[in-house]
This record gives structure tokens, C-alpha cells and sequence, in this order.
């Protein structure tokens, strides 16, 4: 029976009341203006039991989105749509940061449904495919690079986006440094050739990921600012020869801002040690991420090598996981033929067994 992973704890000023942290997903599932939806409400609230849940990825800015019914908080409509969210999540006793999802170069235009630029740092495409609105994979779009001149206001659009979604009542935010998109393509050698200070040594790649994480913690609070990162992780066209050279000096710059948490991804045997490589260079919280089960989760937080352990798939079709954990009760599987298809059904129709 685990026993620490029902602890409640606190990173930075997110209370957990347990260590179970339900992991972001983007599930597809925006209304017409990239509005939270009634089933996203209903979906969040059920899942309201974990210590925190982290929204799906969310878009600071038009520019941002790269895929299908992505939500955004950079509307007042969107505001009031997260709103709702967080209220339902709240009045169940749960805690909720959104995750900040800026995809750059990863955009196929049909997703979108408006006009906007596709910025990265550098004008090289997205290697890999990347869904359309029918789950196709579609070539995306060709980049063209940002000006050192907009990276300020960039930033900010970023801390704009923290502070709208405090304004809507969620607790926090987590910057997407992971998976190879906007953050992970500055951070990353083969996505940023730029030659200005924002390029070539690891320090430079990391300046802008680091203007971003301070614009998000000047606005909202850094105890209040978490970010993921996903070393050793090719998806998107990432280059994985040597994360550490890449990771280390970014995460000990972080470390001097006193952010809520760093969320990691940890890609087992394709980057061994990630955790205790991590724990070298931040000395705040940490999040451990990817294929736990409720006794690995037990065996990484008693041996405190992290403070809280997410789930990501197990959440989708069990809305009570913790209470699941908690009775050693047999867990559902997902219909994976439902995960992205906009509706209610294979989204929030999971019941709960209490
Ligand atoms: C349907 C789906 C959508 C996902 N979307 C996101 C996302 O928006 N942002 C992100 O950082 N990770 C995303 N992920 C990755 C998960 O957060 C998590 O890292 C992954 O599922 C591994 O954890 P697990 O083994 O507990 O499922 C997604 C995963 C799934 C299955």
C-alpha cells in the first residue's frame, strides 16, 4: 500500500493534497475560439481528486497554436472558459496549473482556422509530421525565424499569458520546455542556428527559454511557475546526442529564479540518470514523469528523488486514480481511437468506481 504518495505537500505555493499529479494532455476538445468547452469543464472536474492536474498545453498567442481545437488564454473569452474550469476543479478541493504550449515550427495551417505567423528560431521546417484536423500527418509548415528585436515582446506574451491565467482563478502555469517545441527548438542545436546571442553555445540557446521563464514569474510570482523539460527525447526533430550539455546550464539558470517546480520527463534508457542529473542542477521540487505506477511512484518519492510522481494515460479513462491507488483496484484502459476526436464520448463518459 503506498504511503507517501497520499502525503499532501507544496510546491512552492501550489498545495498538493496528495502527490499524484494527473500529467498535461492535450485531448482536442476547444470550442469555436479555442474556448474552453462545457466538456472540458465537466473532464477536469472529474479529475479533480489528484494533488494537481496540469492542463493540456495552451497557447499564449495565435501564433502558438499548431494544432487541432487547441485551447488559448490570450482572449477574454477564453479567460471566462478557464474560468469555469478552474471553479469546477476548485469547488471539488483540487489544485490546477496550466501548462504554457507555444508550438513554433510545429503547425500545420488547417489546424489553426486563422491567419498567423509560424515562428521559430531558426527558418528550418519540422522534420517529422504533424496531425491535421483529421488525425492525418501533414508536413508542417515552413518557419521563418524571429528578429532578436521581437523576442522581448515574445517573452511577454508569455507573462501575459500567466497573469490571464491567474486571472481566471488557475493556480499556476508550466512552461513547455519538452517535447520540441518553441522552448525545446531554442534549447536545442539542430533547430537553432541563429548567430546572434540567442544561438550557438548552450548558455545563448538557453537565454531566451530563460527571459520567458523570468517575464512568467515577473508577472504571477516565480512560487508559482513551474516547467517541463523532456531530455533525451527525439519527438518533433529534436537532436538527442548530448542532452546534458544542453540541459545542464539551462537548469542552473533556472535554479537561481526560486520557480514552484521543474517537471521531468524522464526517457529512461534513451537518457539514463535524468533524474539524479536534474537534482545536480535544480534544488527546487521536482516532478517525476513517464510510465509510472503507483509502487514505482512510491519507490522514486520514498527515496526522495523527486516530490511528486504524474500520470498521464492512466488518468484518461480512470477520472478517480487516486482513489484507485489508494484500493488497489483494477485500472481501465483507454479507447485510443477517441483520444483526439473532439467529442464527449472516450473523453469525459469514463465513470468513476466511488
Ligand atoms: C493524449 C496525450 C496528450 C499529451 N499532450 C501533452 C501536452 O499537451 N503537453 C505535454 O507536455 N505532454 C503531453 N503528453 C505527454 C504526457 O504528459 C506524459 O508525459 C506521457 O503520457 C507519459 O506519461 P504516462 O506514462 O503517465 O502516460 C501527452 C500524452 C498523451 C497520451
Amino acid at each position: 500500500m503506498p504511503e507517501v504518495l497520499f502525503e499532501p505537500t507544496k510546491l512552492g505555493s501550489l498545495a498538493l493534497r496528495n502527490r499524484i499529479v494527473m500529467a498535461p494532455m492535450t485531448r482536442d476538445r476547444a470550442g469555436p475560439g479555442d474556448v474552453p468547452s462545457d466538456i472540458m469543464v465537466e473532464y477536469y472536474r472529474q479529475r479533480s481528486g489528484a494533488g494537481m492536474i496540469v492542463t493540456e498545453g495552451t497557447q499564449p498567442s495565435l501564433e502558438g497554436k499548431g494544432y487541432w481545437r487547441t485551447p488559448g488564454i490570450h482572449s477574454d473569452a477564453q479567460i471566462e472558459g478557464w474560468r469555469r474550469v478552474a471553479d469546477a476543479v476548485h469547488s471539488e478541493g483540487g489544485t490546477i496549473t496550466m501548462q504554457i504550449m507555444h508550438c513554433g515550427r510545429v503547425v500545420v495551417a488547417d489546424n489553426r482556422g486563422f491567419e498567423a505567423d509560424v515562428v521559430a528560431p531558426s527558418a528550418i521546417a519540422c522534420p517529422a509530421k504533424v496531425p491535421g484536423p483529421d488525425g492525418v500527418p501533414q508536413t508542417p509548415q515552413m518557419p521563418r525565424a524571429l528578429k532578436a528585436s521581437e523576442l522581448t515582446a515574445l517573452a511577454q506574451e508569455f507573462g501575459d499569458a500567466a497573469r490571464n491565467a491567474r486571472a481566471a482563478g488557475i493556480d499556476g502555469v508550466e512552461l513547455h520546455c519538452a517535447s520540441g517545441y518553441l522552448i525545446n527548438q531554442f534549447l536545442n542545436p539542430v533547430s537553432n542556428l541563429r548567430e546572434d546571442e540567442f544561438g550557438g553555445s548552450p548558455e545563448n540557446r538557453a537565454r531566451f527559454p530563460i527571459m520567458v521563464l523570468k517575464a512568467m514569474a515577473g508577472s504571477i510570482g516565480a512560487d508559482r511557475v513551474g516547467f517541463r523539460i523532456s531530455p533525451g527525447n527525439k519527438y518533433n526533430g529534436m537532436d538527442v546526442s548530448n542532452p546534458w550539455e544542453t540541459f545542464t546550464p539551462f537548469l542552473r539558470e533556472a535554479n537561481k529564479l526560486g520557480l514552484a517546480y521543474l517537471h521531468v520527463v524522464d526517457m529512461g534508457e534513451d537518457c539514463p540518470d535524468t533524474l539524479a542529473m536534474c537534482r545536480e542542477s535544480f534544488s527546487g521540487p521536482i516532478i517525476a514523469n513517464n510510465g509510472f505506477n503507483a509502487e514505482r511512484a512510491e519507490h522514486v518519492l520514498a527515496h526522495g528523488k523527486a516530490q511528486a510522481v504524474s500520470f498521464g494515460l492512466k488518468f484518461i479513462a480512470n477520472p478517480d486514480l487516486p482513489y484507485r491507488f489508494r484500493n488497489d483496484a483494477e485500472l481501465a484502459k483507454p479507447d485510443f481511437d477517441k483520444i483526439y476526436t473532439g467529442e464527449a464520448a472516450g473523453y469525459c463518459d469514463y465513470p468513476a468506481l466511488a
